[in-house]
């Protein structure tokens, strides 16, 4: 993640978390309890919503995403550690945690099978997985406008990916999916999975 990026994120996603995102991280973040994983947690926008967590460990792979997030983390009303690691290689025992949270994330790591199995083994079994992601349109004509936009976009948004079949691949995997919610059409999900082993 370039030091651009992370240093302008905020900025860009803002209108958008004015608008709407707040209130949805929020109702996903309190859901957030006991012994918390956040994958991806960039400039820690999540960071001051955890509420009912015991307590959060928030991995990140980009050091200028962790040094953006330093702000954030002292806002936090809950012990917050941050690790610098991918959600391919997760650096966690097995069934360590309760709740796995995955915010705008899953666009954007390089390998989003081997991070679903890294996130599977170290949530414990039946613990609850929270997302909010955008992933591929059901309609045809948008889905297919997500497709061309996705190679210009990945350069640009630093390997964000447009066309990501997120909740697909999640149920591939076994997880059980319990409710979902969509905004933006079916452009945004908000989901609430259980791990099942
Ligand atoms: C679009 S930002 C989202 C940040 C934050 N989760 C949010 O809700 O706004 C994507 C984040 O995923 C991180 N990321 C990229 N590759 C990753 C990987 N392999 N594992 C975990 N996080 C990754 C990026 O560094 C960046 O912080």
């Amino acid at each position: 993640m370039s030091r651009f990026f992370a240093s302008w994120y905020d900025f860009f996603m803002n209108p958008l978390e004015k608008k709407k995102f707040k209130r949805i991280r929020k109702e996903l973040l309190t859901m957030a309890t006991g012994n918390v994983l956040e994958l991806g947690s960039g400039t820690g926008i999540n960071f001051p919503f955890y509420e009912n967590a015991e307590n959060v460990t928030a991995i990140e792979p980009s050091q200028h995403m962790i040094e953006c997030s330093l702000a954030k983390h002292k806002q936090a009303v809950v012990p917050i550690e941050i690790v610098q690691a991918s959600a391919e290689e997760l650096p966690f025992a097995a069934n360590t945690f309760d709740t796995v949270v995955a915010t705008l994330v899953f666009c954007t790591i390089p390998n989003p099978e081997k991070a679903i199995l890294e996130m599977k083994r170290v949530c414990k079994s039946n613990g609850k997985i929270l997302l909010f992601e955008h992933v591929k349109m059901q309609n045809r004509f948008l889905s297919i406008l997500q497709d061309w936009l996705t190679p210009a976009w990945k350069k640009i948004c630093d390997g964000c990916c447009l066309n990501r079949k997120t909740l697909d691949l999640l149920m591939a995997n076994d997880i059980s999916i319990m409710k979902v919610q969509k905004y933006y059409r079916d452009l945004f999900v908000f989901a609430e999975a259980i791990n099942k082993k």
